[in-house]
């Protein structure tokens, strides 16, 4: 029998499953024995002010569990904190393990990216230093598919789903009238394409997809996406172009600051970034001359668990559950992390280990060139057929007078 008590905390951009990989946590905390397992309110922040949750007084029955499932964003709170280097920051890290010890916790989850993965990779540091027993393992998270050492990331197939979705209706939209317009799509992504190349999943018999899929990991050349736009327009009257609010120009400016907006920038150090698809229309309206239309699609991607795939939802809850197994039977430093296999028939299955957390924190995956075409201005098959799978299935959400209910904070 587990001897102690959990936490579990949420960190960085939230996404429409991460909650039910709290569930996850929760759930095989439960079932090993944990008498408590508390949440962290506002990530890290939470655990440094001692502002914790025993989740028992938020999940008080079966129903719960499954509306928490499927409420979108973190709903613990989240935060974009970066925790000090041990040297400049000891009191906080003194505060953080003498919050552990008083609420005897011996083993500490946090849902995150390869931001948050930094506070796991310290943590873990600094028990080995003190002599502490305390484990403490990442489960992944991000809409944004760009961490190492996983195959995929909870919450990038949800928003992938909804992202191939909604392209496919803005195009249904965008070819309305007979005359010449480009649509320009903003995705979020900031330096990882995975999410902008999901638009692609809108083609099919149905519907011809995106024309254009401007990428982060290929240089922006203007001159050379007018041109291109002129040439598509001699045979098709409306396109649509999908990009992220990642894409840079060769000066190595972002797209967004062309509109001459200042640099701003979060806790991180990160560019918070939009603006760009309506950067971008606006100059194809200005140098092509025809009906242009910037649609940022901004946080519903993240946040629509009315639309959900239910491959990311099962996999999120057992990515929780297998980290929080893994930290009680004494795992630490490290991240739970998917491995794609194929059954018996050859059809998509996934397997759950642990990698190291130094293999994750910090590190970036974007989009490999295997998966974009030649003159980088969309994907290839084998990106289709990597990401498939991961938007296979839909969850019902529970409705209530018409609408989906979510566990209210
Ligand atoms: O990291 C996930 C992400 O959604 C990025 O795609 C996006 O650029 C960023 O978060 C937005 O950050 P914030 O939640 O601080 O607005």
């Amino acid at each position: 029998m587990f001897n102690g008590n959990v936490i579990v905390g949420q960190s960085g951009g939230p996404t429409a499953v991460i909650n039910s990989s709290l569930a996850g946590v929760y759930t095989a905390a439960k079932k090993a024995g944990a008498e408590k397992v508390y949440g962290m309110k506002y990530g890290i922040e939470g655990l440094i002010k001692n502002d914790i949750v025993d989740l028992d007084t938020k999940i008080k029955d079966p129903e719960n569990l499954e509306i928490l499932r499927r409420t979108p964003s973190s709903y613990l709170g989240s935060c974009r904190y970066r925790l000090p280097a041990e040297e400049v920051g000891k009191e906080i890290y003194e505060a953080i393990f003498a919050n552990l010890a008083e609420h005897n916790i011996t083993a500490m989850l946090y849902i995150g990216g390869n931001d948050s993965m930094d506070t796991i990779a310290k943590l873990h540091s600094y028990a080995a230093k003190i002599g502490s027993d305390i484990k403490f393992v990442g489960v992944p998270k991000s809409i944004d598919n760009d961490l190492p050492g996983t195959d995929h990331t909870p919450g990038f197939g949800s928003a992938a789903k909804y992202l191939g979705a909604v392209t496919k209706e803005i195009i249904c939209d965008a070819t309305v009238y007979d005359m010449k317009s480009v649509t320009v799509v903003e995705i979020m992504g900031r330096d990882a394409g995975w999410l902008t190349a999901a638009t692609a999943l809108s083609k099919g018999e149905d519907c011809d997809g995106p024309d254009m899929i401007l990428l982060p990991e290929r240089i922006l050349d203007l001159d050379k996406l007018i041109s291109k736009i002129e040439l598509l327009q001699e045979t098709k009257k409306s396109l649509t172009i999908t990009v992220s609010e990642g894409v840079k120009v060769a000066d190595g400016r972002y797209l967004c600051e062309l509109a001459g907006d200042e640099k701003r920038k979060d806790a991180f150090g990160h560019h918070m970034l939009s603006g760009t698809a309506q950067f971008l229309a606006d100059t194809i309206n200005r140098r092509v001359g025809c009906k242009t239309r910037g649609v940022e699609l901004n946080t519903p991607q993240r946040a629509a668990a009315h639309l959900l795939s239910k491959t990311d939802f099962d996999e999120a809850f057992m990515v929780g559950a297998v980290a929080a197994e893994a930290a009680i039977k004494g795992k630490t430093g490290e991240m739970a992390a998917f491995v794609r296999e194929k059954d018996a028939a050859g059809n998509y299955k996934v397997d759950i280990k642990t990698v190291a957390i130094s293999v994750v924190a910090n590190k970036e995956q974007i989009v490999p060139n295997e998966y974009i075409t030649a003159e980088g201005d969309n994907v290839t098959q084998a990106f289709i057929n990597y990401a498939r799978p991961l938007i296979e299935g839909y969850v019902e959400p529970i409705w209530k007078d018409g609408m989906p209910v979510v566990l209210k904070r």
